[in-house]
């Protein structure tokens, strides 16, 4: 495909085992601080080949699940890296429907899959994405896996992708609008996402809650529950992998994995209080008495699925991407955080406030299962440590670690 084709530079580039068309990002901008993908006529931006490696990686597991051919749609694929390369590198994958309202990019995503030599399992569309999904959302046409992959929130596609997807069928979410749902607006968090998000050191945990827990109430709206299988937080976005299961039962049964998370900015203590309605506080801290912060409703429920992670992690080892060792490691800690308490603390930040050199987060992490108490790593930071030891007594253990210098 050339330049007199679609009217812009292109250049091929290689992502997994697919060849792309895509827009030459340098042709587009003017200083090295301009942001290319959105400066090129159709989006495209390298740096989300992480998150569509874990994308393939992750359909791969999920077909691996259900055992049979599956039918995928990308409602907003742009130039189609990520449904082409779910029809070359998913094995078992028999349609994959892939659209966008921006026509240049329509005839690249068709042009990307003729490249690929997989036509016959595409179908690339150019309409609007909710009218797309609501005319595939009738019993017999319906997917078992959608990947909404959006600018911003993804939110107003949520309805209609529900609908579009079969019993057990499996939802891909990606939001960038980070600012909101990380507590810099918090107004924009619940007006999108129904719950109050906040500015604590674990907010881009917060983040995938609130959106979890946005999915959880609009799947319940349509009777259907859902269930986390794999979540993750990379650069400027996150990313949630569900399946949803229908059946009013099923929806109130996720609802029950609802509640608050209460935070004390002056001591770092942080609980949680189950149940969509009600929140069990004094709105005074049991550590230290300050006043407590709200922040939901949100997902209290698990953010991954061990055995589905286990699928992932088999597949990543037998997988080559460009970034397959932060692939591998990112996988194993969310494997290991599965079980551990809601939040984390963030060593810089408790060693900050306490006014103490920041020791490794392992050798604290070592110090506290001395102690009796749980700890791991997370995969939202790399000082950061998932513990149900109270803030206090981490602080104490802080102070133990300098004095024995
Ligand atoms: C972030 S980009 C998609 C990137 C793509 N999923 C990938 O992995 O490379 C968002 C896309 O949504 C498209 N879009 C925006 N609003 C839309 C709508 N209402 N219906 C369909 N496509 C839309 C834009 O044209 C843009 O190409
Ligand atoms: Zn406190």
């Amino acid at each position: 495909m050339k330049e007199k084709d679609v009217g812009f530079p292109t250049e091929i580039v290689t992502e997994g085992q697919t060849r792309l068309v895509v827009p030459r990002l340098k042709a587009f901008i003017k200083s090295s601080s301009e942001y290319a993908p959105s400066k090129a006529p159709v989006f495209y931006n390298p740096v989300m080949e992480l998150n569509r490696d874990i994308a393939v990686l992750a359909l791969q597991a999920y077909q691996r699940l259900i055992n049979r051919e599956i039918s995928v749609c990308e409602p907003l694929a742009s130039c189609g890296a990520r449904g082409v390369r779910f029809a070359v590198e998913v094995k078992g994958t028999k349609k994959v429907v892939m659209n966008d309202i921006n026509q240049k990019a329509f005839l690249i995503a068709k042009h990307n899959a003729e490249l690929n030599n997989v036509k016959e399992k595409v179908i690339a569309k150019n309409q609007d994405a909710n009218l797309l999904l609501n005319s595939y959302s009738a019993p017999r046409k319906r997917f078992d896996a959608i990947d909404i992959d959006p600018f911003g929130s993804p939110v107003r596609y949520l309805d209609s992708a529900i609908r579009a997807l079969r019993d057990h069928g499996l939802l891909a979410l990606t939001a960038t609008d980070m600012a909101p749902l990380c507590g810099v607006h918090p107004k924009a968090c619940i007006r999108k996402y129904g719950g109050k998000p906040l500015r604590a050191e674990y907010c881009h945990e917060l983040a995938i809650r609130l959106l979890a827990g946005c999915l959880a109430t609009t799947a319940a709206k349509h009777e259907m529950g859902i269930h986390i299988m794999l979540s993750h937080n990379a650069e400027h976005y996150i990313r949630i992998y569900a399946t949803i299961e229908y059946g009013a039962k099923k929806a109130d049964e996720s609802l029950k994995n609802m509640g608050y998370i209460l935070h004390c900015f002056e001591c770092f203590h942080r609980e949680s209080s189950n149940g969509l309605y009600a929140v069990e506080r004094s709105g005074k801290c049991g550590e230290c008495g300050s006043r407590l912060s709200i922040a939901g409703p949100l997902w209290l429920g698990k953010l991954s699925d061990t055995r589905f992670c286990g699928l992932v992690q088999e597949d990543a080892r037998r997988t080559k991407f460009k970034r397959s060792d932060r692939i591998e490691k990112m996988l194993a800690l969310i494997k290991e955080e599965i079980d551990a308490p809601v939040g984390y603390y963030v060593i810089d930040k408790l060693c900050d406030a306490l006014n103490l050199p920041v020791p490794s987060v392992k050798k604290v992490a070592e110090s506290l299962r001395k102690r009796g108490f749980g700890a791991t790593l997370t995969q939202f930071n790399p000082k950061g440590l998932k513990s149900n030891a109270p803030s206090m007594e981490i602080a104490k253990l802080l102070r133990a670690m300098e004095e024995s210098q």
